[in-house]
């Protein structure tokens, strides 16, 4: 799958569920209404759907949520797509988490053949985390992240930078993180969804955060080789790596390699745009793949050039209507 900008298509994002078991302030409103459930794909449709993608050159699966892991009997889901894994036609089967499943089901994971997972921990301080979170446990996830560490998971943290919020905590969150073996990505907020809080004063640029780390610490560059949003640099002092995905200050989408869709089968080509198409119809349609595979390519023949975030100071809306929960980031 090329695009018109000559960008081939090989990361698939899976939105599973749009529920989750917490409702942070930068992704949700705190009294969501969740899809009915009969608007959601069943297990089988999607992974029906994964598979036509994997066909048409996939070769990197993320599922994503709300919280995937909160999706009835999503493991069974994820050991029938490990097939791909063994048949070599998917090179990566991974997810990311909030990390409350953990506990339950790292050992399975790893298992199904999944070897590294990003885990969303925005601080290490439990009144904090309960607020951001609106009613997390951080000891829950704490578990969780031992627990996959002990199945033999690599484990990334996504860190969203908050102003005011958590950015005292960046740097303990990264000597935290690399005492642990596990790399961080800070992200920048990105205005998606109408939420309760106040984004256009949460917004972090990561610039600033960057050079306040390197007062701390000596950066080195690491080339970019990954075709995702982040830019990683080693960290001399503690070994570990600290990536930057920089949607509002800086925009990748140049080598952009990746489409995303949700549990209702409507594939978006881009994060930041409202544009998408709907597969399910072309599913349900035929027993066959051929309207599939259709509506795809047309589709991802609209694949924009990029993102085009705005935080509005004046009228504070979100540059995308729909919540991150929807796309799963
Ligand atoms: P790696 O495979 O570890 O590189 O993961 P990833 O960065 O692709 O995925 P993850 O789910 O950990 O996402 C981290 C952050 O990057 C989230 O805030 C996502 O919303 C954001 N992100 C991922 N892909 C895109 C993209 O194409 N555009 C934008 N604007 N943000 C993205
Ligand atoms: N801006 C940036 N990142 C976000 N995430 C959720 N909402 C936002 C937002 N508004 C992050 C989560 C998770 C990843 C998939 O996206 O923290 O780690
Ligand atoms: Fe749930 Fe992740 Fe959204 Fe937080 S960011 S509410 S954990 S889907």
């Amino acid at each position: 799958m090329i695009d018109t900008f000559g960008r081939a298509v090989t990361y698939l994002r899976v939105s599973v569920t749009d529920r989750c078991d917490f409702r942070c302030v930068y992704c949700m409103a705190e009294d969501m209404t969740f899809l009915p459930k009969r608007e959601v794909l069943t297990l089988e449709e999607l992974d029906r759907l994964c598979s036509a993608f994997i066909a048409k050159g996939v070769r990197k699966l993320r599922l994503t949520g709300g919280e995937p892991l909160v999706r009835r009997n999503i493991m069974s889901m994820i050991r029938g797509l490990s097939r791909h894994l063994e048949s070599g036609a998917l090179e990566e089967l991974t997810l990311t988490t909030n990390g409350s499943q953990l506990h339950r089901f790292s050992g399975e994971l790893y298992d199904c053949g999944v070897r590294r997972i990003n885990v969303s921990l925005d601080t290490l301080e439990k009144d904090r985390f309960r607020a951001i979170t609106r009613w997390g446990d951080l000891g829950k996830v704490m578990d969780g992240i031992r627990a996959a560490t002990d199945a033999g998971l690599k484990v990334k943290i996504n860190m969203v930078a908050l102003k005011g919020v958590n950015e005292h905590e960046i740097l303990p969150m990264t000597r935290w993180c690399h005492e642990h073996g596990y790399d961080l990505t800070l992200i920048e907020t990105m205005p998606l969804g109408e939420i309760d809080g106040d984004r256009t004063d949460q917004y972090l640029p990561l610039s600033l955060v960057r050079a306040r780390i390197a007062e701390e610490f000596t950066l080195t560059d690491i080339p970019y080789k990954t075709g995702g949003p982040a830019r990683y640099v080693e960290v001399e002092e503690t070994g570990g790596r600290l990536g930057f995905i920089t949607p509002m200050t800086h925009n990748f989408c140049e080598s952009c390699n990746r489409v995303r869709i949700t549990c209702t089968g409507m594939l978006y080509m881009c994060l930041g745009q409202d544009d998408s198409a709907d597969l399910r119809a072309p599913l349900r349609a035929s027993e066959g793949d051929e309207l599939l595979f259709a509506a795809i390519d047309e589709a991802i023949g609209r694949k924009p050039k990029g993102h085009d975030f705005i935080i509005d100071r004046r009228t504070k809306r979100p540059a995308v209507s729909r919540h991150m929960s929807v796309t799963g980031g």
